[in-house]
Parts: C-alpha cells; structure tokens; sequence
C-alpha cells in the first residue's frame, strides 16, 4: 500500500525495550517493518505493550490507539448486561435452550460480537483477512484463555486468517456451519465517540468492504440453518436479497435469511 510518500502503512513497535524481542518476533511474522515509536514513517503502528498489542494510527490529529480486550471491563458489562439470550443479536442467531448453533464468524474485526456469542455457548470460527488485525484477536484470545471469568468462552472460540470468500468457497459439506455471521464495514455507524474511534482506525486499515454483497452470496449457499448480516438500523438491506426477517436493536439491525 501506497499513502504519500509512506510506502509501508503498518509497522510493528515495542513500548519499551521490555517488548523489543516480541515485537521483533512479530514483525517478522507479518512480514511488516519494526519501527521506533516516534516515527511517523508509517500509517499505523502496531504497540507491543504489557497491556497486550495496540493499534494507533501514525496521524498527530488522529484518535488514540484501540485495543482489543476481551477481559477488560468494556466486555465484562456487555457480557452481563447485554440481554443475554434475548439480546437482539443472539435471536438474530436464533440461540435458543438446547440450540447453540455453531457459527462462522466471517467479519471477526474486533472479536466482539463473535465473542459475546461465544459466551451465550456457540462454537464461534471467526475468520479475518487483515493479517494485523488478527494478530490482535489472536492475542487478545490468548489473555482470554488466561483469565478465570474468559477462558470457558475462549475455548469455544478458533480464529482463522483468511479472506471469508474463499475459505467458505472451500469448505466441505461436513463442515459447514449452522450459521454465517457477516457485519461488514458500514459508514457513520453510531454516534458513541468510542466506537467511532474504532471504527476509523478499523476503516483505514481494513478498507469499506466493498464486496460484501459478494460474500453474502456465497454464505447464502454455505450456511445449513441461517445468514445473520448486522446494519445500522436504517440502513438498506445488502445486496439484492430480501431477508426473511430483521431484528432490531438500540444502534443496529439484524437481517436474517433463513435457509
Ligand atoms: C465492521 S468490522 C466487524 C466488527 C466485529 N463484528 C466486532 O464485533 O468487532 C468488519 C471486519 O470484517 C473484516 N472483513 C470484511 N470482509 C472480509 C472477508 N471477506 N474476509 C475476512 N474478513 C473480512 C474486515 O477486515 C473488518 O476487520
């Protein structure tokens, strides 16, 4: 990726001379540059820190680093507090006593909500294309299954790098899923400053997702029991397809293709 003269958009770095050996072990893994952490050689930096693996965009004006943490408070409430079975989300998904259907994630961005389905007892596969996104979510799932209140949903929980498109385009029948899950990229989703911030820095690393309609297609021929696509609540439906019905939430809509 070319941005100005920037030719590399991501560079690994470490907080401290603590991380310098992880961070260089993970630079090469993803095959990006080490940088030094006041450098603004770079679109994004990607921070080895005790707290676990930030992502900060390189631009002065722009909004601090994001996090992905599955033990940290923000996900705590939303674990207790977020309705549970009846939550908007988990009837899209059709979670009932006895059916904890097995999903693929296929947009797992930052794991939230293919955690919190995790937590109500599915089996989650949550795939994602951006290599440096998932090596938070495989970080992040990692603290998971260190921490007493996480580890039960982070076992339930397999990460795959991958675009979504050809890896259900390759999977075999016996393998299919109960459920395809898809929230992609959407412009202006909520107001809320957090979410915000995460959702610029999520836009200018990963892109807008154009072909999304595409990969609603192709789950349409993979899932067994249902397609879940997650919109802004007045936004138009994805592609050309009519759902067989939507739920609705606080800030978003779930349209829902039955098989
Ligand atoms: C809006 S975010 C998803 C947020 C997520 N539901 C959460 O709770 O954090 C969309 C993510 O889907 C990923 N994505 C979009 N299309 C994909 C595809 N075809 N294959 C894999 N990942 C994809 C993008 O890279 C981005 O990280």
């Amino acid at each position: 990726m070319i941005h100005g003269n920037k030719t590399l958009a991501v560079a690994v770095c470490p907080a401290t001379t603590d991380q310098y050996d992880w961070a260089h072990t993970l630079a090469a893994e993803l095959g990006i540059p080490l940088a030094r952490k006041d450098t603004h050689e770079f679109q994004f930096l990607l921070i080895c820190s005790a707290d676990g693996l930030a992502l900060k965009q390189a631009d002065e004006n722009g909004p601090g680093p994001i996090m992905i943490s599955f033990t940290g408070s923000t996900m705590e409430y939303r674990l207790k507090h977020g309705g549970g079975r009846s939550q908007a989300l988990a009837r899209a998904i059709g979670l009932k006593k006895g059916w904890q259907p097995a999903v693929i994630d296929t947009t797992a961005g930052l794991g939230r909500d293919g955690f919190v389905l995790a937590y109500l007892g599915c089996q989650v596969h949550m795939l994602e294309r951006s290599p440096t996104l998932a090596a938070m979510l495989e970080e992040g799932l990692q603290r998971a299954r260190r921490a007493a209140y996480t580890v039960e949903t982070a076992g339930r929980i397999r990460l795959t790098l991958t675009d979504s498109k050809e890896f259900l385009q390759k999977l075999k029948q016996q393998d299919r899923p109960d459920v395809i899950y898809l929230d992609p990229m959407y412009p202006e989703r909520t107001k809320s400053s957090l979410v915000k911030k995460e959702m610029r820095i999520l836009r200018g690393l990963a892109g807008d997702d154009q072909d999304a309609g595409e990969l609603l297609d192709i789950a349409l021929h993979c899932a067994r029991n249902r397609v879940v696509v997650k919109r802004p609540r007045l936004a138009p439906t994805l592609g050309n397809g009519v759902p067989s019905h939507s739920i609705t939430g606080k800030t978003s809509r779930f349209d829902v293709y039955l098989i």
